[in-house]
């Protein structure tokens, strides 16, 4: 006989404010449930604390809610499609704003990328967009080519795909050996020769010559595809060098080999454009997106694929499944409803353009915080920024940590962090006077943390 649900959960003394249960993601449990930093609203620029008080968004949640939050045409067409339609598969069957959705985002892509594969989440985008590569190989009969590239210090997500090509130790030491066949290009910073930089760093370019020597070790045939960041976010805001993305294509298409841009921060308007591709004027063969794609409102992730990419696998038997890959969730009715509802708002407030104007203000603002204590390093590029502190003598990551805690409790700003780098990406509908005041309660937080 099994316990009811209330019974068994008073059985196991659950009560509304147990934190306990709930395993917290990239996060250290055991010092948030000791002092948690709650969340139970948002409205536009700002978030609202279990507290009441108003908490300047400085990072769009997780690099995600472009548009801003809780926007009204955005929360209506969700609360509209959740009455009409909440859910229909997409396994041989489809919804119509599946399709519109779809159509969308192509029109927003570069050159003839122009069909969509949905996923839930950018790991799932990166996932999808890596067997994409090895898949299309395989049906040309070029099935020896096998290996992935990525990127020291590159982010893609948690999934197996992700970790092996992505770069960030901590997030691949713990998990075994990983995909087979993976190889790193190397990172592109070097704070002696970019420190304090705005925008695409002048150095570093010839670093995509590496994909030379990575080619003539494992040589172009075993090759599938390479897959970078345009701008690393989460390893702590990284722009590519001048000229660094273009020789990358070159080199690619010198050896056949597919160009993957991981999008996922840097597509919907964070760097000025729909999506980097088009800020860089270089097409790769794929585009993973997710966050921006419906301001952060429900997950969702996918992938941008070229013309011909797509037309190889359109043969066979017309009653034969041409990929086997795909989610329940993909294309959901709620992400796709929300997904149109953001782009409209998008293109209606004309934010990616606004993320353009704003860039100069953005990075005055940020780059006016050098001199700081501690400050070792600042980064701008759109409306991104990103703060090096010097870490604490055998606490590496600890003055990175307090300054989100104290930026949260004490100067009502929610920033992110990795190591010791503060990583800021606001909501793009940002006013100058928002810039300004994101400026000053950091550096508030600079100094409440030397
Ligand atoms: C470039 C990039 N790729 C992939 C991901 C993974 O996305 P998700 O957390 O939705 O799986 C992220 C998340 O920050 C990202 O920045």
């Amino acid at each position: 006989m099994s316990l009811a649900h209330d019974q068994l959960a008073a059985h196991k003394g659950a009560a509304p404010n147990d934190l306990e249960a709930f395993w917290l993601p990239f996060t250290a449990n055991r010092a948030f449930k000791k002092n948690p930093r709650m969340i139970t609203g948002a409205k536009d620029m700002h978030y609202i604390a279990a507290d009441g008080r108003k908490v300047m968004d400085g990072a769009a949640g997780l690099w995600c809610c472009n548009a801003g939050h809780n926007r009204d045409p955005i929360v209506a067409a969700i609360r509209a499609q959740a009455g009409e339609l909440d859910y229909a598969p997409a396994f041989q069957f489809g919804h119509p704003k599946a399709f519109a959705l779809a159509a969308r985002i192509a029109a927003l892509a570069p050159g003839d990328l122009d069909h969509v594969f949905f996923a839930n989440s950018g790991s799932e985008a990166v996932d999808t967009a890596l067997k994409i590569a090895l898949a299309y190989w395989n049906i040309q009969g070029k099935g020896s080519r096998t290996r992935l590239i990525g990127r020291e210090r590159g982010y893609h997500g948690v999934g197996f795909g992700g970790i092996s090509v992505g770069g960030i130790v901590n997030n691949r030491k713990f998990f075994g050996s990983l995909l087979a066949g993976a190889d790193h290009l190397p990172h592109t910073y070097s704070r002696e020769q970019q420190a304090f930089s705005r925008g695409e760093p002048e150095w570093g370019a010839h670093l995509a010559d590496d994909l030379e020597r990575i080619v003539a070790l494992h040589d172009a045939s075993t090759i599938a595809a390479v897959i970078v960041e345009p701008m690393a976010g989460s390893t702590g805001v990284l722009a590519p060098p001048k000229g660094y993305l273009r020789r990358l294509r070159e080199i690619c298409d010198k050896h056949g080999i597919l160009l993957v841009f991981d999008e996922v921060i840097t597509g919907f308007g964070r760097l000025g454009f729909a999506f980097a591709a088009e800020r860089y004027g270089v097409v790769p063969d794929m585009i993973t997106f997710a966050k921006g794609v419906n301001s952060g409102t429900v997950p969702m992730g996918g992938v941008v694929v070229r013309k011909g990419i797509y037309e190889a696998f359109m043969k066979g038997p017309e009653h034969v499944i041409e990929l086997f890959h795909g989610y329940t969730y993909s294309a959901h009715p709620l992400a796709c409803a929300a997904g149109l509802a953001a782009l409209d708002v998008y293109r209606d407030e004309g934010l990616f353009e606004r993320a353009r104007q704003l860039e100069g203000a953005w990075a005055d603002a940020i780059h006016s915080l050098k001199g700081l204590p501690n400050v070792l390093d600042i980064r701008t590029i759109g409306i991104v920024g990103a703060v090096d502190l010097a870490p604490k003598p055998d606490a590496v990551g600890k003055r990175a940590y307090e300054a989100m805690d104290v930026a949260f409790r004490e100067h009502d700003l929610m920033i992110r962090i990795t190591g010791d780098t503060i990583a800021l990406s606001p909501p793009l509908i940002l006013r100058e006077d928002d810039i300004g005041e994101i400026a000053d309660k950091l550096a508030k937080v600079i100094k409440a943390v030397a």
